[in-house]
């Protein structure tokens, strides 16, 4: 058990392989004691105890779920307001239960254990007498990963009715004034996973989401690190919420020096009525420590959401390498068009062909028919079924685009279906993309969706699809939902959405489910557990790809980072790059391209062919290996990372130098990962290394690099050992 308690000084320490996590009742209160690199347990912890003066208020508390109201004046975790009108509630410690694994949790997406011995569950039962409120604080600490996962379920014990104004999902008292930065990844549309980091001084850093989504502007993840952390040294800890939705999480520095930080449900806009018996189960937010950087911090996320988040058949497959049509044809396009091209795709090795947006309704721009999920017999006469069969014969499997949580007005379904979508009555419904959002807080709706994709997946061999969602909500309302749960909306469609999700990957096992949302405005944990790759973003210029990728690995595995080569120039910058330096960027993630291959000329289709075969020797390490970030994009000119097998015996180095740089110094890299022990050998893309090298000093003098006079330059090295019998086991 990897729980400890020791009853008569009300502590519970939390142990993984690596680290502890303490907690204290003090005067009722759970007070967080400590979280970092592992404690031994010993029998008796007293030197570990808080001692607080009778005098200090719950201010210099470090707490586990702070109130408000009664003395603390930094960010509540929660606040519940009574039918009498009063916002006062003091939970205090009722009893603790342990138990084997993890729980899962009702309707929300979560890790999850495949044996009971991963992990072990702490939760801590709270209560407001007066109220009758009963919290329940999880805790999940897994044995072998320096990973805990903490939601909160809130229970209507009393006899009346209970409003939740805010229920976020953890809360983290660091007590001790230290220097500490926070870093996180914010962007905008077509610019996203930008690492961002900054000193924590006094005051808040909040970053959210009020889109209703987990957006493109900041994604619901991050890190506290001991200011002068790198991507090797120094402590790191990550905070990443499972959740698709609005969300918020702040820093806060009091007077003290303490920093608060909290995550959950954004509880601005955000309202919700229990009644007696009733409970709300916040989603939960998964915990990293790392004692050796950031690096090691992502390492522990990607193990985790690779094997513990992701589920289906697709979790541990190697990916299908596919072609998308959308930067190929756009709306453009007809049967023929779209079996040249993956007649193209089949003579070169592609694996997928992907129908992208405007294959149903009338949908010739983007202005109309989402919610007519029928095919659009003018673009393919003989029909969808006909040209899968057709692509099949070609030996691709046949995937295709949906965007099921919209509606066109432009649309049949909006015609007879007018209030489906989330509105306010009497208001003006934003359009963005000429498309509202369906309202998934209505079951009516959702069963619409679910029979509208499961009649295509029924008749046609639909083994892919991208799952879109291409705008923010606005006018959050229901016309399903009561006055007082009208601020229930946003969570409800959440919610819903989880439920079609399950309900539909359930169904169709078999299907790959990519999501999207205009690329990655919806990148998050919560959507992982339904659809294990994600299109990271609607930029596809590979140098704003080598920030966009790297930055998304700050919490995500490669394995859910969709990535493809497209035309140049470059659709949404202009830029041109050769296609080397695209596949390369590419094939440092979940691979793919996205252009008209029948327009490319022989040589290129030769390089196509060769990166295609490439991929399907390298895509096992790539998408299962362990990522070490060599070089960041965000810091110059060069990016490097690499890829490295559980067991050290094989490698795959990318570098890339973006600009070429006059009369060159002389540079080697540095690597990562490698046992120091044993000997590899190296060979480089352009033939122009094949040696062996110690591991110690592949990562202690580095890789000699020899920099080519060009501009967009790039190259990779595979590494394998080359004694791996010497090692001693
Ligand atoms: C946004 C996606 O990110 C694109 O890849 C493409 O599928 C378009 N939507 C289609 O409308």
């Amino acid at each position: 058990m990897s729980i400890k308690v020791q009853e008569q000084l009300g502590l519970f320490h939390l142990q993984s392989s690596g680290m502890s996590y303490l907690i204290q009742i003090v005067n009722g209160h759970p007070v967080h004691v400590y979280w970092g690199a592992k404690l031994t347990h010993r029998e008796r912890m007293e030197d570990l105890l808080i001692h607080t003066p009778d005098h200090a208020g719950l201010d210099r508390l470090p707490q586990e779920y702070p109130q408000y109201g009664s003395g603390d004046f930094r960010n509540p975790a929660y606040q519940v307001e009574l039918e009498d009108g009063t916002r006062i509630t003091e939970l205090q410690y009722v009893s603790y239960r342990t138990m084997k694994g993890k729980p899962s949790l009702l309707g929300l997406p979560a890790v999850y254990t495949e044996n009971d011995t991963e992990a072990d569950t702490l939760i801590l039962e709270l209560m407001d007498r007066y109220s009758g409120l009963k919290v329940n604080l999880l805790y999940t600490i897994f044995a072998d990963r320096n990973v805990i996962v903490r939601s909160v379920r809130m229970i209507n014990g009393g006899q009346k009715q209970l409003r939740l104004r805010r229920a976020l999902s953890a809360s983290v008292d660091f007590a001790e004034q230290r220097e500490m930065e926070i870093t996180y990844l914010a962007g905008a549309w077509a610019r996203e996973g930008n690492i961002t980091r900054r000193p924590l001084l006094q005051g808040e850093t909040r970053i959210d989401s009020k889109r209703g989504m987990s957006s493109h502007q900041f994604n619901p993840f991050a890190a506290l690190v001991a200011s002068g952390t790198t991507e090797n040294y120094g402590e790191a800890y990550g905070f990443s919420l499972v959740y698709s939705g609005s969300f918020e999480a702040t820093a806060e520095v009091d007077s003290f020096g303490s920093t608060r930080f909290s995550m959950g449900v954004n509880a601005f806009d955000f309202a919700w009525q229990l009644e007696q018996g009733e409970s709300f189960q916040t989603p939960e937010v998964v915990m990293v420590y790392s004692g050796q950087g950031l690096g090691e911090m992502s390492r522990t996320y990607h193990r985790l959401y690779r094997t513990r988040l992701c589920r289906g058949q697709y979790r541990d497959a190697e990916r299908p390498i596919l072609v998308n049509n959308w930067e190929a044809t756009y709306f453009n396009f007809n049967a023929d068009k779209l079996v040249s091209i993956a007649e193209e795709g089949a003579k070169l090795g592609i694996e997928l062909f992907v129908l992208d947006d405007g294959w149903f309704g009338k949908r010739d721009a983007d202005n109309s028919s989402l919610g007519d999920w029928y095919e659009d017999r003018r673009k393919l006469p003989g029909g969808l079924a006909d040209v899968a069969e057709r692509i099949n014969k070609l030996g691709l499997r046949f995937g295709l685009w949906f965007e099921p949580e919209m509606i066109s007005p432009d649309s049949e379904l909006y015609r007879k279906h007018p209030d489906w979508c989330l509105h306010v009555p009497g208001r003006r419904r934003t359009e963005a993309r000429w498309q509202l959002v369906l309202d998934y807080s209505r079951k009516e709706v959702r069963d619409y969706i679910y029979d509208s994709l499961s009649a295509v997946f029924v008749n046609v061999p639909v083994s892919y699809v991208k799952w879109d969602m291409n705008r923010a909500l606005t006018e959050i309302g229901s016309a399903a939902l009561p006055p007082e749960r009208q601020a229930e909306t946003a969570h409800r469609y959440v919610l819903g959405l989880y439920e079609l999700l399950e309900r539909i990957t359930t169904a169709f096992p078999h299907i790959l489910f990519e999501s999207c949302s205009s690329g990655g405005g919806r990148f998050d944990p919560g959507m992982l557990y339904y659809m294990p790759q994600t299109w990271t973003s609607d930029n596809t210029d590979a140098v704003e790809r080598l920030k966009i990728q790297y930055g998304t690995s700050l919490v995500y595995p490669v394995s859910a980072i969709g990535a493809h080569v497209s035309a140049v120039p470059n659709h949404q910058v202009g830029r041109m790059t050769p296609l080397d330096f695209r596949g390369n960027v590419a094939m440092s993630g979940n691979f793919g391209y996205e252009l008209d291959l029948t327009k490319f000329t022989d040589e290129e289709k030769a390089l196509v062919q060769d990166q295609v075969a490439a991929y399907k020797q390298i895509r096992g390490l790539v998408q299962q290996g362990d990522l070490y970030r060599l070089k960041s994009p965000f810091e110059g000119n060069e990016s490097a990372w690499m890829f490295v097998s559980q067991d050290k015996e094989e490698a795959l180095v990318y570098y890339f130098q973006v600009m070429a740089i006059p009369h060159a110094p002389r540079r080697s890299l540095r690597l990562a990962g490698l046992d120091p022990e044993l000997e590899y050998e190296v060979r480089s893309s352009d033939s122009e290394m094949a040696s062996t090298f110690g591991g110690d000093r592949l990562m202690q003098l580095g890789l000699p690099l020899t920099y080519k006079q060009k501009d967009y330059e790039s190259g990779w090295f595979r590494i394998r050992a080359a004694n791996p019998e010497t090692r001693e086991v």
